[in-house]
């Protein structure tokens, strides 16, 4: 087996794969596995529930056969190969775990304790998006069988796949088994990017400030926030961060940024906004409240989003002030994050581009756009800003004077 560094390609079979936590992201996940022809057992706490999810897959895959996405064939088959188990204890020997159980370090560690006791040779991986990967593995007798493999949501829809790997998975048989699960990834038809257990990993880490300046501008009254989202849709983003937030949900949105925060020291480059934390006191969420920045007709509308079309222009224009543009803000942290991320050796830039694009479709990777802006000179911004807002938010990555 893999761990004994007797069999690096445990996971070039179609191995058979458990699932625990069939909610949203274990659903989506064993939908995938069982698409690849894995056989896939499927395990809740809550009595019903995985049994619930196999009846939702099975009438997701009817829809798709009956879409013509999949042929009634292959989602028969697809459908035959998902299993359900009562309980951990019940589960068959497989060769990848994936586990998909609520963001509870404690739950999390009970659960791969009793993996560990029952699963002889299978690769133990965590979903988690917040925990560390090495505090999960740590009570275990080889922790190097645990990896993250952090999906994105929706599962199915979502092509990255961030392949998480610490301290304790730097043994031989450790490094062999993040390159199998990189390579199994690929052959379920997503794009794996390798990325160190930091808090947030790459995608929650460097998008942070996307959300923070606009947050920022708005709070202080720089700008409003249809004008704002305007600006940045113009640049090339799919959405603005007001109407993202909204949509994601501003308490959601709140409880990642404050989650790499504290496990950053409370670094204040990641301090969340006084303005989304009042967003959330009110109880204006987003969308699913009916309010957030914006407020939301029945049929989902947005009743107070009056873009100011030529003001959106003004302000990012080539010769605006740094100070008053939301989008030579924005990248210039963005690129800032990237580079930094990177100069402490969590992920390589080329996966850093391509989890950004694919985690949260953005039109361009961070070290792209790095070089078309030039990194001297958003080291010459962030210094700019720095200096007009104090605190350390803004201080440049020293690493961004070497970058290119
Ligand atoms: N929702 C997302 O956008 C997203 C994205 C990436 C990663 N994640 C991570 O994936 C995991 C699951 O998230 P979700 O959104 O699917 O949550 P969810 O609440 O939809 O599902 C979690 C499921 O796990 C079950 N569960 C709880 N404790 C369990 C235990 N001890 N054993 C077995 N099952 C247990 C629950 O009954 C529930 O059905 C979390 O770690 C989360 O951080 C979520």
């Amino acid at each position: 087996m893999i761990l004994n560094g007797d069999d690096p390609d445990v996971l070039a079979a179609p191995v058979p794969v458990a699932v625990v936590g069939a909610g949203a992201m274990g659903s989506g996940i064993a939908q995938i596995a069982a698409q690849a022809g894995h056989d896939v057992h499927l395990v809740d706490a809550v009595d019903g529930a995985a049994r619930a999810a196999r009846e939702r897959l099975h009438a997701t895959l009817s829809r798709l056969a009956g879409k013509g996405k999949i042929s009634a064939e292959d989602a028969a088959a697809t459908a035959s190969r998902l299993h359900v188990a009562p309980t951990v204890r019940a589960l068959p020997q497989v060769g990848l775990v994936i586990e998909a159980a609520v963001e509870d370090l404690t739950v999390k560690q009970a659960l791969f304790a009793e993996l560990e006791a029952r699963q002889d040779a299978a690769v133990l991986a965590t979903n988690t998006s917040s925990l560390d990967t090495s505090a999960i593995a740590s009570g275990l007798h080889r922790p190097d069988r645990v990896i993250g493999l952090h999906f994105f949501n929706p599962p199915p829809l979502m092509r990255l796949v961030e392949v998480i790997h610490g301290p304790h998975n730097a043994t031989e048989a450790g490094g062999a088994l993040l390159d199998a699960a990189s390579e199994l990834m690929r052959r379920w038809g997503k794009t794996p990017v390798r990325c160190t257990s930091t808090p947030g990993f790459i995608v929650n880490r460097v998008a942070r400030p996307f959300y923070g300046e606009a947050q920022r501008m708005v709070g202080a009254g720089e700008i409003d926030p249809a004008t704002l989202d305007l600006a940045m849709r113009d640049a090339g983003f799919r959405m603005g961060p007001m109407e993202l937030t909204d949509l994601i949900g501003q308490d959601v949105n709140l409880a990642v940024g404050t989650s790499v925060w504290e496990q950053t020291g409370r670094d204040p480059r990641y301090e969340p906004t006084d303005y989304q934390r009042d967003l959330v006191s009110a109880g204006r969420l987003g969308r699913k409240s009916g309010a957030g920045v914006f407020t939301y007709d029945d049929a989902g509308v947005a009743q107070n989003a009056h873009a100011d079309v030529s003001r959106a222009a003004t302000i990012t224009a080539a010769d605006a002030p740094l100070a008053g543009n939301p989008v030579a803000r924005t990248l210039a942290m963005l690129v800032n994050e990237a580079v930094d991320l990177v100069a402490r050796d969590e992920a390589t830039a080329e996966d850093v581009d391509t989890a950004m694009r694919l985690g949260t479709n953005y039109p361009k990777g961070p070290f792209e756009w790095g070089r078309e802006i030039g990194f001297a000179t958003i080291a010459d911004q962030l210094t700019d800003l720095d200096r007009r807002y104090p605190g350390g938010r803004y201080r440049p990555s020293p690493a961004l004077r070497d970058a290119g």
